[in-house]
């Protein structure tokens, strides 16, 4: 595992810009898993308004590592939110974007997107690889949908799941740790205080971590690195020397 930290957010976005350049450059094709949330809206503005013309958008795959059950154009949707912050801006091909349709039944959704994984990204180990998963964590310590109450779902046989938002109920549709944990790459992309907690629990390793699906996050790779800011390392035993 690696952890990089940056002073604030625009570098945090600066530096992931670069590194996705450096790990997408020269491929035939990348597969990148996108995280949802907030945190990614500045790494996406970053990425399309300062280093669009460094990435070869045809080579680029883009999926979800999960999305809310809603419409494409509700203000809760991911993809909405990747349209406004990425995909207007750069000059991706329309059918290398494979969004979760937040719209459909979950169950039946989480069963078309797992089989899409199956159908469109290379095997590893008999499973779909992605290149590159690209995931948040919540101040709770889950990551992508999988919450600490329904950590069971990490181990779920399946590429997908319907999960169940803790506070609001909302219907989210994940991939899982089997999915996750047989990327090449996994990046945490994590700033602002209130993860500080977690973080370092998770990356210190802590009484209890295991409870917190982000602490799951494990590729066979072991390519496995954290992008954060000063403010959610702010309690790393490492950050403090
Ligand atoms: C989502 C996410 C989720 C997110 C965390 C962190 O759809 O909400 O994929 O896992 O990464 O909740 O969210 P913030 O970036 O908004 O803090």
């Amino acid at each position: 595992m690696e952890v990089k930290v940056y002073q604030n957010k625009i570098k945090v976005a600066e530096e992931f810009s670069k590194y996705l350049i450096e790990k997408s450059a020269g491929q035939e094709a990348f597969h990148i898993a996108l995280s949802g949330g907030s945190t990614p809206k500045i790494v996406f503005d970053v990425l399309a308004d300062e280093f669009a013309n460094d990435v070869e958008w045809s080579k680029i795959h883009l999926y979800w590592g999960d999305e809310r059950c809603v419409e494409p154009d509700d203000a809760e949707s991911n993809y909405k939110m990747t349209v406004e912050h990425l995909i207007s801006k750069v000059a991706i091909p329309e059918g290398n974007i494979h969004r979760i349709k937040g719209e459909d039944d979950p169950k039946a959704e989480a069963k078309r997107y797992g089989d899409l994984l199956d159908k469109e990204l290379p095997k590893e180990l008999g499973l779909p690889q992605f290149d590159l998963v690209i995931l948040g964590m919540g101040d709770d310590g889950h990551t992508a949908s999988i919450f600490p109450h329904e950590i069971n779902l990490w181990v779920s046989p399946d590429n997908c799941e319907v999960a169940i938002h803790p506070e609001s109920g909302q219907r989210r549709v994940s991939l899982t740790g089997r999915i996750i944990n047989n990327a090449k790459t996994v990046t945490f992309l994590v700033t602002g205080e209130s993860k500080a907690e977690k973080v370092k629990i998770i990356i210190d390793r802590e009484e209890g971590y295991l409870e917190y699906p982000a602490s799951h996050v494990s590729p066979k790779t072991k390519d496995l690195v954290w992008f954060l800011d000063a403010a959610a390392a702010k309690l790393l035993t490492s950050f403090q020397s």
